[in-house]
């Protein structure tokens, strides 16, 4: 099964499942990073169902979400019926279906241990940024919970948190930090038999 069916095929249980992995927290610590400000427009990237669109859009941004599943987009949009400020894109993260410098902030969260290569997934992001503009990460340490990657089709299983903050120099990105979010995605593998509880860090970078 590929990412892409994975996620298809989770689409709608989503919302339940993120809300057992990690809470709200973890968004709020991302927009506090990057300092947003109403009226301004972020890419949500591997945006999933909108967990971090949702608080963008509460803010007064305006939001493209962009996801490799159509499926996921699809929920996302049935939530959001109400909201005109997005845009939805179905894209891959080689290949962002945006042009370069088209937006203020760019928030990917629990989507880097999903890509083939995590550095040129940060370089592509990267290139969506106007100058001055801020590419905010929320990811996993590195871990060795094998039943993630074999239940939950996580490629990664984390990183270290100096190679993100490499890969976003090597990106072009100035001050490039990684934090703790004080944070844990938690999760239980299907046998029950064993608890995942993995601390949630918050890399950020400015163009
Ligand atoms: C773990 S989910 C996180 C969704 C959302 N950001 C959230 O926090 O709830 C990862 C998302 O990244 C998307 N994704 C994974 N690999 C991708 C890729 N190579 N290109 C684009 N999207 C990708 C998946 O389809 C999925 O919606």
């Amino acid at each position: 099964m590929t990412s892409k069916q994975y996620f298809d095929d989770v689409a709608q249980q989503w919302d339940a499942l993120r809300q057992s992995f990690f809470s709200a927290a973890v968004r709020e610590k991302a927009y506090a990073v990057a300092g947003v400000q109403a009226g301004q427009t972020a890419a949500d990237i591997g945006a999933g169902t909108g967990f971090i669109s949702e608080g963008l859009l509460r803010r007064g941004l305006r939001v493209v979400a962009v996801d490799q599943s159509a499926a996921m987009l699809e929920e996302m949009q049935r939530k959001f019926a109400s909201f005109a400020e997005i845009d939805y894109r179905v894209g891959e993260a080689e290949s962002l279906p945006l042009p370069a410098g088209a937006v203020d902030y760019v928030f990917a969260n629990m989507y880097l241990h999903h890509v083939a290569s995590p550095p040129a997934a940060i370089k592509e992001m990267a290139r969506l940024l106007k100058p001055g503009g801020k590419l905010v990460i929320t990811d996993l340490d590195e871990h060795n919970f094998e039943f993630l990657r074999t239940e939950q089709h996580d490629r990664w299983l984390g990183f270290q948190r100096e190679d993100v903050q490499s890969w976003f120099t090597e990106a072009g990105l100035k001050n490039a930090t990684v934090d703790c979010t004080e944070e844990n995605c938690c999760a239980q593998s299907s046998c029950g038999c064993q608890s995942a509880s993995v601390s949630i860090f918050v890399a950020s970078g400015e163009k």
